[in-house]
């Protein structure tokens, strides 16, 4: 189900990490020993995406490492949903920001987070080893 999700997704948006086999999802999403995924259907019960958060306890913060929302429930709360739960879920365990990286070129995605309180931190080149590059963002929380 994720990677149909996960597929869908990366076909409409380019600038994403494009991981083109289950495995490699697979891989990228359980790198980290405390990463956990979620779900999110709507009220209907529809699937509309998914959120993957990962623990960094030692570092004092919880990254998004995946925010994922269907191409046909975009621009609908569900992205501002998800990320209110991860800063939810980053109060709980009393960790003091929230990060994430994003492609450069995704403008939809930068938009999104700056509306959200988060700051581009610095640049990264080559990221994830595939020749793009991402910002990483930081809320204090
Ligand atoms: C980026 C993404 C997670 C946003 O989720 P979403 O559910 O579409 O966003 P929301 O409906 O919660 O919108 C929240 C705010 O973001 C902004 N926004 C979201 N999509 C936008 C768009 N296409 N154009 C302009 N603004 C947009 C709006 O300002 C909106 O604010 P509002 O509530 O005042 O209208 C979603 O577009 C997505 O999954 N994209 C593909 C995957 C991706 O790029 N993920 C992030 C990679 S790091």
């Amino acid at each position: 189900m994720l990677f149909l999700i996960e597929r869908e997704i990366a076909k409409a948006t380019p600038t994403l990490l494009q991981l083109g086999t289950k495995e490699k999802l697979l891989e990228f999403l359980t790198s980290e020993p405390e990463s956990h995924t979620w779900l999110w259907t709507n009220k209907n019960g529809a699937n509309v995406g998914y959120l993957t958060l990962i623990d960094k306890e030692e570092h004092g913060e919880l990254e998004v490492l995946a925010i994922r929302i269907l191409p046909g429930h975009q621009k609908s709360g569900y992205g501002k949903e998800m990320m209110a739960f991860a800063e939810k879920i980053a109060k709980k365990k009393g960790r003091a920001k929230v990060t994430l990286v994003t492609n450069i070129k995704n403008t939809i995605a930068i938009g999104f987070y700056k509306g959200l309180g988060y700051k581009v931190v610095k640049e990264i080149a080559n990221y994830f080893g595939d020749g793009e590059n991402r910002y990483l963002l930081v809320k204090e929380i």
